[in-house]
């Protein structure tokens, strides 16, 4: 790790010192206290805390006085001597010899017993919480090995735009925006341009923001989520499904590899899954509803409670294929065997999370496409470069789209996806 400023060692890396060695840190104050004349501040950095001790006579008074002054989340510099000691959290802690407060944090506005929203309010600042800072970090974790899985797997990573001109999911969840006098979205999937791609590089993936205007207020639902989304030209359904399948076990493996402190703080048992998810029918799913209860019928699309009950019946993540293609977006292809379902899948995480993926087989032909535009009541001028990738070359392709914060919610536990993400975007918040 780089090390900049006056400091030589970060706190990770105090655990391996020998009694007696002189160690200079930089960082917050996480807590503090005075016992016996003693004062205690445990000092915070991005690799762990580890208490500092204060005592008249081991360095002068004024810079004593100068710690004592340091309230909660002040940034400091401490020189001092490592002690092993039972007594101390960890069982090290520093003995300070020289001290410098940088910058001072007077009355720091989060106290424990803060209500939700008063911290959303103050999310600039509780992201520096132990929970927030271990739920980012399996964050980072989960969007490397996305990223890794793919790079690994001979998929080429790209980028599409975020102003668009046309729907991909339907209009009802479009942000529009002025553009130079003409109307504008923000992009609610990058598929389209993914499936551009395909052309030129066949196994395509990106990671990049998706934005939806749902004012639904849920537990699994932002207006701005990161979207890991591919693309694979040649791939049927059952290709898709094997995609997914062994991207998301490799994502809990490395998670547990990478980030199984992290996942500890946060009181989570996690164990990694096991490639082989189950996979059920649309049909299927249905009965399961039904038979617990859910007021839904065949030809709904599986809404938030379907999903629950269902993913609440497996222990593993499980794919439910063949939806009705009035519950899908005109893209889907027809199941040729069964012309009222469509060939696409969504993957449901357990505990009642649901669907973490969605996406199945594209219409790969013309004029079947052009119908399912028309009969959607879409106008096929908005769909002309998309129509085009069906007149030049056409192949079967399949691809689908991974939500990053309802991954990490399920990982982590957490009980709302606004907390997997640093500044969340829900319809009532754009600050901070
Ligand atoms: O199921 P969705 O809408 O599918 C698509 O957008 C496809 N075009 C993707 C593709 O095939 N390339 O969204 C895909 C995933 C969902 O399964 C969910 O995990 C996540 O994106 N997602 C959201 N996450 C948070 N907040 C929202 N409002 C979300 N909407 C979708
Ligand atoms: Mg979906």
């Amino acid at each position: 790790m780089w090390k900049f400023g006056s400091r030589t060692h970060f706190v990770k890396e105090l655990w391996s010192l020998d009694e007696g060695e002189e160690v200079s840190l930089q960082g917050w104050v996480y807590r503090r206290s005075e016992l016996g004349g003693l004062l205690f501040l445990r000092l915070r950095d991005s690799t762990g805390a580890v208490q500092v001790v204060f005592k008249e006579g081991n360095l002068p008074k004024e810079r004593v006085d100068e710690a004592r002054k340091a309230g909660i989340e002040s940034s400091i510099w401490v020189k001092g001597v490592v002690r092993r000691d039972p007594r101390a959290p960890g069982g090290v802690e520093v003995v300070a010899r020289d001290f410098r407060l940088i910058g001072p944090s007077e009355n720091y506005p989060i106290r424990p017993g803060a209500g939700e929203e008063f911290l959303l309010d103050n999310r600039h600042l509780h992201i520096r919480s132990t929970y927030m800072r271990n739920v980012l970090k399996v964050r980072e974790v989960v969007i490397s090995a996305v990223d890794r899985w793919f790079r690994e797997n001979g998929f080429v990573r790209v980028e599409a735009p975020t102003f668009v001109g046309a729907a991909v999911e339907g209009g009802a969840t479009l942000f529009e925006v002025p553009y130079f006098g003409r109307k504008a979205y923000l992009t609610q999937s990058s598929q389209f341009y993914l499936e551009a791609l395909i052309f030129a590089f066949e196994n395509v993936y990106t990671i990049q923001p998706s934005f939806r205007a749902e004012k639904s207020r849920t537990r699994r639902h932002l207006t701005e989520f990161w979207h890991a989304e591919a693309e694979m030209a040649w791939a049927d359904l059952d290709g898709m499904m094997d995609v997914v399948e062994s991207l998301i076990t490799y994502v809990t493996h490395e998670v547990v590899d990478k980030a199984s402190e992290n996942l500890k703080a946060l009181n989570r048992k996690f164990n990694p899954v096991e490639e082989r998810f189950p996979r059920i029918s649309y049909d299927e799913a249905v009965d399961i509803a039904q038979s617990k209860g859910v007021d839904i019928s065949w030809g709904d699309d599986l809404g938030t409670e379907a999903e629950r009950t269902i993913s609440l019946e497996f222990d593993v993540p499980v794919f439910v294929h063949r939806y009705p293609k009035e519950a899908k977006a005109f893209y889907h292809k027809p199941d040729p065997n069964r012309g009222e379902v469509v060939l696409c899948a969504d993957l449901l995480a357990p505990e009642g999370i649901g669907e973490i993926v969605g996406g199945g087989q594209r219409i790969e032909d013309l004029d079947e496409l052009l119908g399912r535009i028309r009969e959607e009541g879409l106008n096929p001028d908005d769909y002309q470069w998309y129509l085009d990738l069906r007149r030049y070359g056409s192949v079967p392709h399949s691809g689908f789209g991974l939500g990053v914060e309802r991954l990490v919610r399920w990982i982590t536990g957490i009980g709302h996806v606004r907390d997997a993400i640093a500044f969340p975007r829900t319809p009532t918040r754009l600050y901070p």
